[in-house]
């Protein structure tokens, strides 16, 4: 019985080392201790034993049961284990860098404001900044856009409804709105009302425009403004500027070409064309690629300044339309996509 008892436990422990999962561990479990289990049965045989041989064999008996108990532990805590590690998969060191990830790339649109903001400090610019929630005095009655103008229309301008609180814009007069800036023109505003002229002010920033998304279109987007106030400034002066500006940018080749329009803030006004046959990705003479002029009276009467003392000009861009002419991308949306198979082609640093 004792060797019987003994072989039993030395063919369980090698059994249950083969036990993968619960269900293999149930099926052994009744092999031993089950009704018709193996040591169930050697128990049934117990009343054939000699009385006097009893005592000594039920101590065994109970070692023996114990063990087989603690083998059947010491499996269910390894399937334990193993389900556990599978469900974490293999085992990974979160500090470690990753090893598919290079090291980051700038997104096209941050490589050309930061080449347009370079360019434009190397000339006495200064990088300024502006809130894209503004109020309506700083986006259009400061830039002497009247109320009827149809940038103002609800249907292109995203208003806020007139209970909207913003602790950083002040409004100045009663009954105005909050609004998100569809142009940067209104850090112009802001930078006069900040100080004195002379002011040589670029600001690169997010606009929003009811739009509807298309490859061209989208109704937030970026803009690049830029202000000049000081004696003397005239139209000269804007185009050799802008000249200066594209040629840096897109090379020596590149020519500026005015073409008379309208805009509250400047008068005389211009929309800003670029020649661009020579890059390689454009099929195109001439893309229009902003607004400009000279900065008006009117304007310099909002923010407190001498109209007869004080000249300027004014520009302003779209970004996107710049990366799209130098990087040869067709189609808006790709920039807000975030698609590293484009992201990735743009690899240089600034
Ligand atoms: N704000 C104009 C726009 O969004 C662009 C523009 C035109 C800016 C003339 C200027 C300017 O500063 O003088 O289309």
């Amino acid at each position: 019985m004792q060797e019987q008892l003994s072989s039993l436990i030395a063919k369980a422990s090698r059994e249950f080392q083969g036990v993968r999962s619960r269900p293999e561990l149930e099926a052994a479990k009744a092999r031993y201790v089950g009704p018709n289990g193996e040591f169930t049965s050697l128990m049934k045989r117990m009343g054939s034993v000699p009385k006097e041989e009893r005592p000594a064999l039920g101590k065994l008996v109970n070692e023996s049961k114990a063990r087989l108990q603690s083998l059947l532990d010491a499996t269910l805590r390894a399937i334990e284990e193993s389900e556990l590690s599978a469900r974490l998969g293999p085992p990974i060191d979160p500090t470690l860098p990753s090893p598919d990830m290079g090291p980051g790339t700038f997104h096209p649109m941050t490589l050309v404001r930061e080449e347009l903001c370079r360019i434009l400090r190397k000339v006495g610019f200064t990088v300024a900044d502006g809130p894209e929630v503004e109020s309506e005095f700083f986006c259009f009655d400061a830039l002497n856009t009247p109320a009827d103008h149809p940038a103002r229309d609800p249907q292109d301008t995203f208003y806020f409804p007139p209970a909207a609180r913003f602790e950083n814009v002040s409004k100045r007069r009663p009954g105005e709105l909050y609004l998100l800036r569809t142009h940067t023109s209104s850090v112009q505003v802001r930078a006069m009302l900040k100080g004195p002229p002379p002011i040589r002010i670029v600001s690169p920033g997010r606009v929003y425009r009811r739009d509807t998304t298309d490859a061209s279109h989208s109704a937030n987007f970026h803009q690049i403004e830029g202000l000049y106030v000081d004696r003397n400034v005239t139209v000269r002066d804007l185009k050799a500027l802008l000249d200066y500006l594209f040629a840096a940018l897109l090379g020596p080749d590149t020519k500026t070409r005015f073409r008379p329009h309208y805009f509250a803030y400047t008068e005389p006004s211009f929309e800003v064309d670029l020649s661009a046959r020579h890059l390689p990705k454009v099929n195109k003479e001439w893309i229009e690629i902003g607004g400009c002029g000279i900065v008006d009276p009117e304007v310099f009467k909002a923010v407190g300044y001498d109209p007869e003392v004080w000249t300027g000009y004014a520009f302003g861009m779209g970004i996107e339309r710049l990366a799209m002419t130098l990087y040869g991308i067709d189609d808006i949306r790709v920039l807000y996509q975030n698609d590293l198979r484009l992201l990735r082609q743009f690899t240089s640093g600034i």
